[in-house]
């Protein structure tokens, strides 16, 4: 039973550059060795990834992990189309702050033979987002062209998610692979800061306190819409760290 490795998708949020050329491989010979029964070990799992995820903020070069709060976006812009909104929406210098501070509160994991199935929850306490945006927004016939600064602050971050892998092997050690990841964060409340949406300070300030009081709907929306844009991006950054990561050395070793 090879799940371990599961334990360290808490690095999720870390940034990878191009591996090296002779690959260094994460080693933690002062974390716990879990039960190799699967459905016994997620207490134990919970426990590394909630010892990793504030030891690695700062990212570790030599593994390709780069400091991930603030996690940093250089650029990304997505698409969104649906009813009367039509457009599209980039960011730039987009900073996370917040990761570090993530907290897994329950791990449940399923193997079957080389496939597994991981859930997890987990609690941020305060997220802060910060950047650049520009839009192109057709709103029935209203062409907006808002473009400016935005600052969110989210308040308890609740993340279910659920990862589908698959074990593989490499340099004669075992890894993990993830084939899907599906998140689903529940946010408590949420401030936002924002300007550059109309030229007019004045009409600016009502956007910004129209978005305020119907952020529920705003982010309902968002966060599926988005799903193609940031899913894939999520599972490239997690499987290049996985790569970095033999599994075995988190599992009891046979008797
Ligand atoms: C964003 O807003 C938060 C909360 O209001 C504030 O503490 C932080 O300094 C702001 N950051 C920037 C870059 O404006």
């Amino acid at each position: 039973m090879h799940y371990i490795a599961l334990a360290t998708i808490c690095l999720l949020a870390s940034g990878i550059n191009a591996a090296p050329a002779e690959t260094k491989y994460l080693r933690t010979d002062d974390l716990p060795k879990c039960p190799k029964d699967a459905d016994q070990a997620g207490d134990c799992i919970k426990l590394i990834m909630n010892e990793l995820i504030p030891r690695l903020r700062l990212g570790d070069p030599e593994l390709g992990i780069e400091p991930y709060d603030p996690f940093v976006i250089d650029r990304l812009s997505f698409q969104y189309s649906s009813g009367a909104v039509n457009g599209k929406i980039s960011v730039r210098n987009v900073k996370l702050y917040g990761f570090a501070e993530h907290t897994i509160e329950k791990v449940n994991v399923k193997v079957n033979g080389d496939k597994v199935k991981l859930r997890t929850v987990s609690h941020i306490p305060k997220m802060n987002i910060f950047g650049d945006y520009k839009a192109e927004l057709q709103v029935n016939s209203l062409q907006l062209k808002p473009k400016g600064t935005f600052n969110v602050t989210l308040f308890d971050v609740e993340n279910r998610v659920v990862m589908d892998g698959e074990f593989f092997s490499k340099d004669g050690l075992r890894f993990l692979r993830l084939k899907d990841i599906e998140a689903n964060p529940t946010v408590r409340d949420m401030v936002i800061k924002a300007n550059g949406i109309f030229p007019d300070p004045e009409l600016d300030e009502l956007a910004v306190s129209v978005a305020n009081s119907y952020w529920r709907d705003i982010y309902g929306i968002i966060l599926p819409e988005t799903r193609q844009s940031w899913a894939p991006v999520m599972l490239r950054l997690i499987n290049a760290a996985l790569q970095h990561v033999p599994i075995d050395q988190f599992i009891q070793p046979s008797e």
